[in-house]
């Protein structure tokens, strides 16, 4: 996005990777801030939409992406555990969408929200049913909120990547135990992609590139899925 012009406010938990994809962005001659924020700290946000008008004057597109994924099997999986992801992949999503949408509104000229769900929410995943159940409801939080804003010109649309490796993976081993043997070998990842290997983070952001762009100008409560073949049906591709 920044490579098409886009200034970028990225905040993140992580301070290190955030300044460091900002400062990435700078080295390239964009235009980039980061601050740090939790994403399910409601009292945070209407501040962090402040900083971003306050330093590029307008607020055009919101991606709702920080998310996080705890493996095991429900039956042992704590509430508590259930409840961290719906907190940072529902409610997350809910305040960013709603505050950025505030901001839009004022604005009066549209603008375009993108929720971050997954082919997990499309369809069941065993050992990732907080996970699953999480990305299901930004799905159709995505559709309602469409629904509401489509007459102030605001769109939102759902992005349903399939695999991609990223440290995502590594962090959503359950302390409870469950999951896959070997979550990063991306043979073991692409055997599950009927192109035969996991998508590129890059091609995910030309998806969220194309939504925030004005030749997305019609798509409104939309799913765009971006995963490799994954969901087009049960056969997988012959080894
Ligand atoms: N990697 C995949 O295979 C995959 C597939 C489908 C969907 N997704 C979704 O893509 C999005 C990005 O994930 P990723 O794969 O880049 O993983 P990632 O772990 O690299 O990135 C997620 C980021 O969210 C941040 N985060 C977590 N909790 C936060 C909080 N409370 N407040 C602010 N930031 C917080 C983390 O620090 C991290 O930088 C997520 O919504 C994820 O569910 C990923």
């Amino acid at each position: 996005m920044a490579g098409e012009g886009a200034k970028i406010v990225i905040t993140d938990l992580d301070v290190a990777r955030g300044e460091a994809v900002a400062a990435g962005i700078v080295a390239k001659g964009g235009e980039a801030l980061f601050f740090q924020q939790d994403v399910t700290d409601e009292a945070a946000w209407p501040g962090a939409i402040e900083m971003a008008v306050a330093r590029f004057g307008r607020l055009d597109t919101m991606v709702c992406n920080a998310g996080i994924a705890v493996f095991g099997p429900s039956l042992t999986m704590s509430l508590a555990e259930f409840r961290r992801q719906n907190a940072v992949n529902v409610d997350g999503v809910f305040m960013s969408a709603k505050y950025a949408a505030l901001q839009m509104r004022k604005q009066g000229d549209g603008g375009s929200i993108i929720m971050m769900s997954s082919v997990a929410g499309l369809r069941g995943s065993a050992n990732l049913a907080g996970y699953s159940a999480s990305k299901g409801a930004v799905r159709l939080l995505s559709k309602s909120m469409a629904l509401e804003l489509a007459s102030d010109g605001i769109r939102v649309n759902s992005v349903h990547p399939g695999i991609i490796i990223t440290p995502i993976w590594e962090k959503a081993a359950s302390p409870l135990g469950g999951g896959l043997n070997s979550p990063l070998d991306p043979q073991v990842l692409g055997a599950a992609v009927p192109i035969g290997k996991p998508s590129a983070p890059e091609e995910i952001a030309n998806g969220v590139l194309f939504l925030a762009s004005d030749a997305a100008h019609h798509m409104t409560g939309s799913e765009l899925v971006i995963d490799g073949g994954i969901t087009a049906g049960a056969i997988r591709r012959p080894s």
